[in-house]
């Protein structure tokens, strides 16, 4: 059995979540392979309601192992708190692993998030501020620390003495704020090294042996390919990579171990934080859509962007990552609206485009071309079976496929593993 990457497609909160719990059933292992903490996947099932952000979402399943993989940077404090959580819910952490080569968000990480949001004024980012840019930053410039240092004490201490004191050059003469203390950090990191010294592990080589034993592994994405640093809505984007490539960096495996991927779309659009958004709608409708939706984010708490689903963006997003496959998420919410509409082209300076601009200046200026399809205005949270759908649901569906030219293989009615209707196989 082969390896599936499960990949947000927009602008994240897809309900990645969501297909991964109830696809890791199936499964062996769920692996996280990118950014940290500023994910926040939601999963209802029948242990309770969870927002995770650095635990696979395959943890439900006893069978399955989860790891978080070097592509991961890893806030220790946060990642013990999610796993106390869960193990209070009932939920068993011990088939848990983390990487040896996983970074480790450190306190000057979340400082400097801030100080760069707070230094930016309204051209900031909106961030998480949990220090994922910071820390990847770090990881690049080879000033980083992983999960591997924090278990050798004393190369802990020389590697931290080291970058604490740029550090702290930069906080006391740029920002003009208080040094940290090496003293005090090197307590806090060791005693979670501590704590987390069973989870650490060669997750690479867990990762080939199940490879090997023909298990069906999940990749689990976080955020979505259009806040990806090469190819999103740069300068407002995430610091790593979302897309199926990274998948196989951010996990160790070789790219022919892939043998599906599937994207994960909202039947509209959402983004939180800034940057450009050409389906954005600052009117009743996305408000209705926020509203019905309860888009709020499941990280920070705030209120998501709403809009209409861009085939624009979201083609680009399938050619990016190879999408053999989609799963559509959250139909229902659609469900009321007499009128739908998909964005299939962006006005900019008097001429049509149809591709995704590069240029964040451009793609403010874009006014979306919309085609116009009739709603079905019925409920869909019941349906079990692609063919009960409503006729103008199936129409909208596969108007969607045909724009990002991949089929939809599953459909999500509502937030619950059983409210998914499964249309074909993966693979
Ligand atoms: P993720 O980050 O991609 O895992 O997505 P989030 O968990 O941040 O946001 C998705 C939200 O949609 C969560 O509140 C889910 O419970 C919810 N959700 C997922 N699928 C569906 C669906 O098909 N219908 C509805 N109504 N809610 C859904
Ligand atoms: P999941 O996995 C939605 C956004 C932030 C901000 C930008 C940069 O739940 O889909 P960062 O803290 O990463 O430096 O912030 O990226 N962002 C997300 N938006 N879902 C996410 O994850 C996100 N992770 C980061 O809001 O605009
Ligand atoms: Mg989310």
């Amino acid at each position: 059995m082969p390896v599936i990457a499960l990949i947000g497609g927009q602008w994240g909160d897809e309900g990645k979540g969501k297909i991964v719990d109830m696809l890791a059933e199936q499964s062996q292992l769920t692996v996280r392979f990118s950014g940290g903490d500023n994910a926040g996947h939601t999963v209802i099932n029948p242990s309770g309601e969870f927002r995770l952000h650095l635990v696979p979402s395959g943890i439900f399943h006893p069978g399955v192992s989860c790891i978080i993989g070097n592509g991961v940077v890893v806030n220790p404090e946060v990642l013990l708190k999610e796993m106390e959580q869960l193990q209070a819910a009932g939920v068993k952490t011990d088939r848990l692993y983390v990487s040896e080569r996983a970074h480790i968000i450190m306190p000057y990480h979340l400082l400097f998030d801030a100080l760069e949001e707070e230094r930016l004024g309204v051209r900031a980012l909106g961030t998480t501020r949990r220090g994922i840019g910071p820390a990847f930053a770090d990881k690049v410039a080879r000033q980083g620390i992983r999960a591997c240092d924090l278990l050798d004490k004393q190369a802990f201490r020389n590697r931290l003495s080291s970058v604490l004191e740029s550090k702290n050059a930069i906080l006391t003469r740029v920002y003009g704020v208080t040094p940290l203390s090496e003293e005090a950090i090197y307590s806090q990191y060791v005693g979670y090294g501590e704590r987390m010294a069973h989870l650490v592990r060669d997750t690479e080589q867990i990762i080939h042996d199940e490879i090997r034993k023909g298990s069906l592994i999940l990749l689990e994405g976080a955020q979505g390919s259009l806040l990806d640093v090469d190819f999103g809505t740069y300068p407002y984007v995430t610091s790593s990579s979302p897309l199926a490539g990274n998948g196989c960096l951010g996990a160790g495996i070789g790219p022919r171990h892939i043998k599906a991927v599937i994207g994960v779309f909202k039947a509209y659009s959402t983004r939180v934080g800034s940057g450009p958004m050409p389906t954005e709608l600052k009117d009743e409708i996305g408000q209705n859509i926020r509203e019905r939706a309860q888009e709020f984010g499941a990280t920070t708490g705030r209120p998501r962007r709403c809009g209409w689903f861009d085939g624009i963006a979201s083609r680009f997003a399938a050619r990016l990552n190879g999408f053999t496959g989609a799963a559509l998420t959250r139909l229902d919410i659609l469900d009321t609206f007499p009128v739908v509409k998909i964005c299939v082209g962006y006005r900019f300076n008097g001429q049509t485009l149809t591709s995704f601009p590069s240029n964040g200046r451009v793609l403010e200026e874009c006014q979306p071309v919309y085609e116009e399809l009739e709603g079905w205005q019925a409920p869909t949270s019941h349906i079990t079976e692609f063919a009960r759908l409503p006729l103008r649901a199936r129409r909208y569906i596969r108007r969607l496929e045909e724009l990002i030219s991949c089929p939809v293989a599953i459909i999500s009615v509502g937030p619950r593993r059983e409210q998914t209707i499964k249309v074909r196989r993966l693979i």
